[in-house]
């Protein structure tokens, strides 16, 4: 682990544990990956489609200018409610903007034009995941995903399930459409990086 958390993520993180809430928040080597890479792309704008506790929020939101808006989308209560306390405690709050609901009713709602999509939600749905990204990410935006090898499941056939299903789907469709240039950059789980270089 090269990435170092201050006292804050630290605390975040030790309350996802506290908390009880699935251990699949982000490494902090993903984290400080995703805010670098996003500092390259002088990032204001970030949709994320899954809060989860604010963990990896923290580490993105951190990334923006003041005036800079990380959208995040969360479906449930308790998550939400520890996402808002983590980036209130992180100074993000008026950075932040937290949409409570179902990633698929909330990102027809969305104006497009993102810097920065991070996908990092529930697996079966992820091919309409991409197709929602991809429209809502401008020309030079880039796609982020967790969960690119999904524990090996990715390349494991006999793994019929629709959770890994969706995962080979949306590695296969980032790796074919011409709209993308992308890879997998193998940091914990698997993180998939494209660049949108065409609309
Ligand atoms: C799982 C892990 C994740 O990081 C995630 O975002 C969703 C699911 C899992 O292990 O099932
Ligand atoms: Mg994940």
């Amino acid at each position: 682990m090269f990435a170092v958390e201050d006292p804050i993520l630290a605390a975040i993180r030790a309350r996802h544990a506290a908390e009880n809430l699935p251990p699949i928040h982000i490494s902090p080597d993903e984290g400080k990956l995703l805010h670098v890479l996003l500092r390259v792309v002088e990032a204001t704008t970030v949709l994320e489609i899954g809060s989860l506790g604010g963990y990896s929020g923290v580490w993105l939101a951190r990334a923006l200018p003041a005036h800079g808006r990380l959208t995040t989308i969360e479906k449930d209560p308790r998550h939400a409610a520890l996402a808002r306390r983590a980036f209130s405690e992180a100074g993000l709050a008026a950075r932040v903007r937290l949409i409570e609901g179902a990633a698929l009713e909330v990102l027809p709602t969305l104006a497009p034009g993102f810097d920065a999509v991070f996908v990092d939600a529930d697996k079966e749905p992820l091919p309409q995941y991409f197709d929602w990204s991809m429209r809502l990410l401008r020309r030079g935006g880039l796609l982020l995903c967790d969960n690119s090898f999904f524990h090996g499941a990715a390349v494991d056939e006999s793994d019929q399930s629709p959770a890994a299903g969706g995962v080979r789907e949306f590695n296969r469709l980032a790796a074919a459409d011409p709209r993308l240039v992308s890879t997998i950059v193998p940091v914990r789980d698997g993180l998939l990086v494209g660049l949108k270089v065409a609309e």
